[in-house]
């Protein structure tokens, strides 16, 4: 069971293959300070061998949805930094996954900051917000000129995250925020040196990816992609682009040396994601996404088949505390409950109890 073996991540040095996944659970209030709860939170899951937080944003403008805790002002810094401490006491690892929410927010959760994106495109929904649902607005499209001081936000997150003592960062590419909306033809239609081709229009991911790891080492940076999950209007449904956009975007990361890949697809063992991991080079973490939540057998299967060097799991991690124990000796599991997600308070966030034996 190579899943439960060593394994190293840059300047990371995980105790197993068992990588938790990021999960927005909105329980930081309108201060995005992560308190007590969200650190006994991760505290419980200490035992698998990373914790990536969830999407945490950057800058002001960068926050997705109410609740979500942020990594911009001293008291965000210092909420974090009880939870790295809790988290090292018990002898784990911690870094932070930066995100900048890009179209998929509104002045009404930002705090009435500006939404950008790539493009002036609305995403086709409604997204909730500290005023109730709201259609998605149309947001401002970035200009050129202004691209350095968004990289800037990513490094400064970056910076800040460090600054918490936590270990290193996870740059979220993926699941249809900024990052991927400059990767996907459909959100990205600029006309200037970041649209267009698949080079052009992996070009900003690699210019963050770069800034970040000149910030803080590459040794304490990963980074996050989901080709094809055509999620939140970034909608990739070329293969051949596809293969080309996230070619080229890993080739401009593969010289950096980074700490990892997270790829989020449908099919890990597939040709295009095994295709990616050949061309990155280093260590890769995969999930399968929502469609069916990660099992043992799967986990298991993945890494000793040699389709990733770790497993990025979600929801049996929200359920188990202890999954790492569970998972190894084969016991049994707690069911996640789905309308606890993204809810209030302790239930269903710190009470799914560990094994007492
Ligand atoms: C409640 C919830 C919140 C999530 N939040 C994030 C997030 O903040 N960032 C991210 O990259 N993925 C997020 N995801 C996706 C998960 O990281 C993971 O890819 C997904 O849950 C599928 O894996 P699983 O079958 O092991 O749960 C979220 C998923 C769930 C269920």
């Amino acid at each position: 069971m190579k899943l439960f073996s060593p394994l190293t991540l840059g300047a990371l040095d995980l105790e197993n293959r068992l990588v938790m996944a990021p999960l927005t659970r909105v329980r930081s209030g309108r201060d995005g300070v992560p308190g007590p709860l969200v650190v006994e939170h991760y505290r419980q899951r200490s035992s698998l061998g990373l914790i990536v937080t969830e999407g945490t944003y950057p800058s002001h403008a960068g926050q997705g949805f109410p609740g979500q805790p942020g990594l911009v002002t001293p008291e965000q810094i210092d909420g974090w930094k009880n939870v790295a401490d809790a988290v090292h006491a018990e002898g784990g690892l911690i870094v932070a996954q930066v995100m900048h929410a890009g179209r998929v927010t509104h002045e009404a959760t930002t705090g009435g900051y500006e939404v950008v994106a790539p493009s002036a495109i609305a995403i086709d929904g409604e997204t909730r917000t500290y005023d109730g649902k709201k259609p998605y607005p149309v947001p401002r499209a970035l200009t050129t000129d202004e691209l350095p001081s968004v990289i800037e936000e990513f490094v400064q997150g970056a910076k800040n995250a460090i600054a918490a003592g936590l270990d290193g960062v996870e740059i979220h590419s993926a699941n249809g925020y900024l990052l991927h909306e400059f990767l996907s033809p459909a959100s990205n239609q600029r006309d200037d040196a970041y649209g267009g081709t698949p080079e052009n229009r992996a070009k900003f991911v690699v210019e963050v990816a770069q800034a970040v790891a000149d910030a803080i080492g590459a040794d304490r940076v990963g980074i996050r992609i989901s080709p094809e999950h055509n999620i939140q209007d970034a909608l990739e449904t070329d293969r051949n682009d596809v293969h080309a956009t996230y070619t080229a975007l890993v080739k401009g990361i593969a010289p950096l040396g980074l700490a990892f890949l997270s790829v989020l697809h449908k099919d890990p063992s597939g040709e295009l994601v095994q295709d990616l991991r050949r061309t990155f080079g280093g260590p890769v973490l995969v999930n399968s996404g929502f469609g069916e939540i990660t099992s043992r057998d799967e986990a298991l299967s993945l890494v000793d088949d040699g389709f990733g060097d770790a497993v990025v799991v979600g929801r049996p991690a929200i359920a188990n505390p202890d999954l790492a124990r569970r998972w190894k000796e084969d016991l049994p599991l707690n069911t996640p409950d789905q309308s606890t997600f993204y809810s209030d308070g302790a239930e269903g966030y710190t009470d799914y109890p560990a094994l007492q034996h």
